[in-house]
């Protein structure tokens, strides 16, 4: 019997002597073979698609790292195309959808029985990679949360603020509070069809949940994520969750009990001695490097890298960044991240 994965006894709620460790976007363009798989691919939807080309570029950064966990290759935006949602991607600027503003606008989205349609090529990613990785390394699926995908819905792309989800919220509760029950029931059917494929993590992605706050917070990203993770515990017992509210500040405090969560993955806006203080005595935690260490590297990745791995030794912690990985960052140091995470 091997002895079990470490990121599954990290989840469960071990210290272990060293964190194990993987990346937000670890699978991106700072990668040099991701670059060429994806022009392979034409687009990066077309990759996201594409079993075999996502397949592969999930395994690229195992194979070139050894990380602990890699992540399904794919989007959170492909929920909303599943339902219905146009999907196109400006270069240079990122993802455009076609806007819901009304109730017009959400009756014409799908039921959520028929996401599946749309969805299957992932979960073929997930069976070929559940059959690809190496017997160490935990597959780890994923969804954005309710509110995240809600605020691209809405807006139509990103936004600095997420103002056109906060006016709907405040101008037209019902179909706001309609769009986030549809993504909810829909996230529920995803990530339970990932798990039957085999992963055996999953990770809900709140990117945008910081800009919620008091009662908001509580309705709109703690509740919809709790209803996630009481659904999918009840249907797939012991399979961990991750939950990622960034930027919730004082709302990481409490975030593993009142939702459930696993683990709590935290950002950089917090020290890794406050998240130690306050939020890993509840259970697992992970984070939080600042991504641009992996840009600028040197003495300071080393520091910085060092701080955060000696400040939460003492409970159960999964090394990962703060955010994604950018495109500008040099492969090298996340070589150094890696190294100086286990002593080498
Ligand atoms: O982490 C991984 O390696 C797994 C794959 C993954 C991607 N997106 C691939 C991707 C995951 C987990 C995501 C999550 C995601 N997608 C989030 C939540 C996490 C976060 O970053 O806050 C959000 C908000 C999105 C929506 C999205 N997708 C945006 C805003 C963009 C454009 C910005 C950008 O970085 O270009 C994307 C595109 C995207 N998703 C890329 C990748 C690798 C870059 C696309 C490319 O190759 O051109």
């Amino acid at each position: 019997m091997p002895a079990q994965k470490t990121i599954l006894r990290a989840l469960a709620g071990e210290t272990l002597p060293t964190p194990p460790i993987w990346m937000m976007r670890q699978a991106g363009r700072y990668l040099p073979e991701y670059r060429a798989t994806r022009a392979q691919a034409g687009d990066f939807l077309s990759l996201c698609y594409n079993s075999d080309l996502a397949t592969e570029v999930t395994l690229q950064p195992i194979r070139r790292y050894g990380f602990d966990a890699a992540i399904l290759f794919a989007d959170i935006l492909l929920l909303p195309q599943a339902l219905g949602a146009d999907l196109w991607f400006v270069t240079g600027e990122g993802p455009r959808l076609s806007t819901i503003t009304d109730q017009a606008g959400f009756d014409k989205l799908k039921p959520v029985e028929d996401i599946h349609e749309t969805l299957n090529p992932i979960y073929q990613t997930v069976r070929n990679l559940a059959g690809a990785l190496p017997e160490e390394v935990t597959l780890i699926g994923f969804a954005g949360a309710p509110w995240t995908v809600a605020t691209y819905m809405i807006a139509g792309k990103g936004t600095p603020d997420q103002g056109p989800a906060h006016a709907l919220k405040a101008e037209n509760g019902p179909v706001f509070e309609a769009i986030i029950d549809r993504l909810t029931e829909g996230t529920i059917e995803y990530l339970s069809s990932q798990i039957e494929a085999g992963a055996e993590v999953v990770k809900i992605f709140d990117s945008w949940a910081g800009s919620l706050k008091g009662e908001d917070f509580d309705r709109y990203a703690l509740a919809p994520t709790t209803r996630i993770i009481t659904e999918l515990k009840a249907r797939h017992p012991g399979v961990p969750v991750i939950a990622f509210p960034r930027q919730a500040g004082d709302k990481y405090v409490g975030f593993h009990e009142k939702s459930g969560a696993d683990c709590v993955a935290v950002d950089d806006s917090v020290t890794a001695e406050w998240v130690a203080q306050h939020v890993q005595p509840s259970g697992c935690v992970q984070g939080n490097l600042k991504s641009s260490h992996m840009v600028t590297g040197g003495d300071d990745l080393v520091r910085e890298t060092r701080k955060i791995v000696e400040a939460l030794k003492s409970g159960p912690h999964i090394f990962n960044l703060g955010h994604g990985i950018t495109p500008d960052a040099d492969p090298d140091n996340v070589q150094l991240m890696i190294d100086t995470v286990r002593g080498a």
